[in-house]
């Protein structure tokens, strides 16, 4: 199969909308990372996600609808706080985890009672999911466990020749994905932190929690659960410019090719070492991160990533992506 690339506007819009009502699947930009969609009324259609990105079968997908988008009609209910948290951060990138009415496919929330909505602020997203008018399950556009992808070439690269059309609607500004909350309890709980972050979300319902699987329980956000976001060289997690450097000279000498990812404010001390900027500000590396791991597993037979010292607001999601992306704790 030819994967086209097309700009989001116009007749490629309506030819996206037409595949999705077809049951075929269609990568979508969105504010945090593109998206890989199907049509989430359609059984066939939603495994087709699955078999493309080779999920795990208890990892539940997001559905994406359009702003004017009736989720009444899919939610057995929703808490006072939670409408106050749409109206403050939606469209956005905060997804919301309600109880479903399971009037879409079984196989969106692989067993659960639960749903979760997204309605993505990104002007392409709106204008397909409007022209498509119907919920689309989409999980991250890219291979189970990959770097997600924040262009249409890193969807490409992973897609090609799999799909049908990628709507391109440029590079993603948020960068990492959409805050995951539990609208399910008397008071809501993040279970994959973002860009929409607790103080956020506090400052809003007053309250907000953040949930951590205990050691040996199932996560209640099963994506969670796995390694992922991994470049595909080796990677190293290091606390201290020192620990990276000594890495570094250590790999350049056997004849590798590393390469450092770390906070802007470390790079004049770096001499001359292949580098990544990563940025100042969480917002900043939460934009950079994925495009320059890809970079990286193009480049670099060693990748070593300096824990940034900043924490807190968007730091959080940033943190959990560059950890598990790493493959673990430095
Ligand atoms: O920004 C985003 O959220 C992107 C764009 C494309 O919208 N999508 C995305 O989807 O990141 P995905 O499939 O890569 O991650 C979805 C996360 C997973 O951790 C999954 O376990 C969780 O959402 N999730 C989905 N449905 C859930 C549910 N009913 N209950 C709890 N967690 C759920
Ligand atoms: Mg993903």
């Amino acid at each position: 199969m030819e994967t086209r690339i097309l700009k989001a506007e116009g007749d490629a819009l309506k030819e996206a909308a037409a595949l999705i009502r077809k049951g075929e699947v269609v990568a979508f930009h969105t504010e945090t990372v593109y998206g890989l969609g199907a049509n989430a009324f359609s059984d066939e259609a939603v495994k087709s996600i699955f078999s493309l990105k080779g999920r795990p079968a208890d990892n539940p997908l997001i559905v994406h609808v359009h702003q004017g988008y009736d989720i009444g009609k899919l939610l057995d209910g929703e808490p006072p706080y939670a409408k106050v948290l749409r109206r403050a951060f939606l469209p956005g990138p905060l997804t919301m985890v309600y109880p479903s009415k399971g009037k879409v496919s079984k196989f969106v929330s692989c067993g659960l009672p639960t749903l979760a909505i997204r309605v993505p602020s990104s002007p392409a997203a709106q204008a397909f999911l409007r022209e498509a008018d119907l919920p689309v399950a989409a999980p991250s556009a890219n291979i189970s466990k990959h770097v997600s992808p924040v262009t249409a070439q890193h969807v490409f690269d992973d897609f090609n020749g799999k799909i049908p059309l990628i709507l391109d609607g440029g590079a993603c500004t948020g960068g990492i994905e959409s805050t995951v909350l539990d609208c399910t309890g008397t008071v809501p709980q993040i279970l994959r932190e973002g860009l929409v972050t607790r103080e956020m979300i506090a400052s809003v319902a007053g309250e907000c929690g953040v949930y951590h699987a205990a050691v040996g329980e199932k996560p209640k956000s099963p994506g969670m659960a796995y390694k992922h976001y991994s470049p595909r060289c080796r990677t190293a997690y290091v606390k201290t410019f020192g620990e990276a450097t000594s890495l570094y000279d250590e790999e350049e000498t056997k004849g590798g090719k590393p390469c450092i990812l770390c906070e802007s404010g470390l790079i004049s001390r770096l001499g001359g070492r292949c580098f990544l900027d990563l940025g100042a500000s969480g917002e900043e590396m939460a934009q950079r991160l994925y495009a320059l791991l890809r970079r990286a597993e193009r480049t670099a037979t060693l990748l070593i990533g300096i824990a940034p010292s900043m924490e807190g607001g968007v730091m959080a999601g940033v943190l959990n992506r560059l950890t598990r992306a790493f493959g673990g704790d430095v």
